[in-house]
């Protein structure tokens, strides 16, 4: 079975076929059709800008497509960043520019440690050329660092650190990211959902 992935970010791209790997899917990408448009992120919560992204590229494509909403919620902040992560900081160029977490630990400059707790959501949308789809959640909680740490990962990765560890997600091997990270839980659904699924079996 093919499924575009309704994505243009080459992280998310790369952890995302790193992870489902194991079924014999064949990944086609947004550079494979040229001429489907940008789809804007305007809903408020993560599964509307998933499930958008995904039925409009299906539309656009005519075939299942996969697309993926996530971000990070900090307690202190009510649930800020959320759906806004990827632009939390106003000058930022997306949401692999250290300005935003940069920003984060400003604005968390006097939280105390009990206050820093906060968790990565992931929701992947998968649509079907039906107008079905199907929704999969994942979450890594965890708390934010006081300074950067480490190179690896994207995004707030530098000033994450999951719950019951003590690096942060970029100080960690991809795999090690990938069995505690919102998005390879959320793929882990997925995965179990392609291998029983009945559309699975027919392709
Ligand atoms: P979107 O899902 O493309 O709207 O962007 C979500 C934003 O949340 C990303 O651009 C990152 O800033 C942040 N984010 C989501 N997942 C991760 C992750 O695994 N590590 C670090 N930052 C992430």
């Amino acid at each position: 079975m093919d499924i575009v992935l309704a994505t243009r970010n080459k992280k998310k791209i790369e952890e995302i076929k790193r992870i489902i790997v194991d079924l014999p899917i064949t990944i086609l990408s947004l550079e494979d059709y040229p001429d489907c448009p940008e789809v804007v992120e305007d809903k408020d919560t993560f599964e509307g800008n998933a499930v958008k992204k995904a039925v409009e590229v299906c539309r656009c494509t005519g075939k299942p497509a996969l697309a993926d909403d996530s971000g990070l919620e900090v307690d202190a902040l009510g649930g800020a960043p959320g759906v806004y992560s990827a632009r939390y900081a106003p000058d930022a160029s997306g949401g692999n520019d250290p300005k935003n977490y940069e920003k984060l630990l400003l604005d968390l400059k006097h939280a105390p440690d009990e206050q820093r707790g906060a968790r990565f959501v992931c929701c992947l949308a998968l649509a079907f050329p039906d107008g079905g789809f199907k929704t999969f959640f994942g979450y890594a909680p965890g708390r934010i660092g006081r300074e950067p740490r480490g190179k690896r990962g994207f995004g707030y990765d530098p000033v994450f650190i999951p719950k019951g560890h003590g690096p942060t997600f970029a100080e960690m091997t991809a795999e090690e990211k990938d069995r505690l990270s919102h998005r390879g839980k959320a793929i882990e659904k997925l995965s179990e959902f392609l291998r029983s699924s009945v559309v699975y079996k027919q392709n």
